[in-house]
């Protein structure tokens, strides 16, 4: 095996990561032609996936000798996006969302149903790689855009602030490194690749969705 993991997942992912950053609505959302709106109903989206995800890593993969040395709380955002959630849909956001007020698009229900009921400590590292590490890359640059361009205060934004991690690069670079240290063969190599790649999908879904809502709305037919 001679490519490491984590040069085998950039490579074997920059063609779904392109078609991602790519999308209509993170261009429109980067490009200032969106609202504050839009950046709500994404955070609504990423809260249900990251409950999903959080929850579920926690109740059964704690202790795993795949996941459990990612599972670092300083990575974990459902708590940051709660505070997201309130500054973006006001105090009473969970009574909103059990009572489907906020709006979730299917592709994060079935985002979220792919952790809830597929998973496997392969399925969970891989999405915990596609986006934790898509957090501390893209989702910077994500945070500066949006902040520039919608004047929206961190108080709303803290899903892409890590205080607990110190210097992104360095953390990153030993992520990698974790990667690259786990008792992986062939077989479950494969399996975390052809994961990453549809878990890229199931985020590139969203913003299809979400663009459905929030393009039209901008060019006035909806
Ligand atoms: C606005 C859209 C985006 C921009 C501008 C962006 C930008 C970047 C950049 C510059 C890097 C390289 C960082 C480095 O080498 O250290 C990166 C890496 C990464 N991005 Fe994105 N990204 C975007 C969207 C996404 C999305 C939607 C996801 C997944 C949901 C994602 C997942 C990743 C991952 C997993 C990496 C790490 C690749 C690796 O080093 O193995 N990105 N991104």
């Amino acid at each position: 095996m001679s490519i490491s993991l984590s040069d085998l997942l950039k490579e074997s992912t920059a063609a779904a990561h392109e078609q991602s950053e790519s999308s209509p609505f993170v261009g429109e959302l980067l490009d200032g032609k969106l609202d504050a709106e839009a950046v709500g109903a994404l955070t609504a989206q990423l809260y249900v996936v990251y409950w999903n995800m959080e929850s579920t890593a926690q109740a059964h993969y704690s202790q795993n000798p795949l996941l459990g040395g990612f599972l670092d709380p300083a990575l974990e955002r459902t708590g940051a996006l709660e505070s997201d959630m309130a500054y973006h849909h006001g105090e009473d956001w969970q009574g909103k969302l059990d009572d489907g007020v906020i709006p979730i698009v299917p592709a994060t229900r079935t985002y979220s149903d792919a952790i809830t009921n597929g998973h496997s400590a392969e399925f969970l590292l891989a999405n915990h790689y596609v986006r934790l590490l898509g957090d501390l890359s893209g989702g910077q640059i994500i945070h500066r855009m949006v902040q520039r361009q919608y004047g929206i205060p961190d108080a709303g934004l803290n899903f892409y602030l890590f205080p607990a991690i110190g210097k992104i690069k360095p953390y990153k670079d030993a992520y990698r490194q974790r990667l690259d240290k786990l008792d992986l063969d062939e077989a479950g190599r494969k399996a975390v690749i052809g994961h990453a790649q549809r878990i890229f999908g199931y985020n590139g879904a969203i913003f299809t969705d979400l663009y459905a809502t929030f393009g039209d709305k901008q060019r006035g037919v909806a």
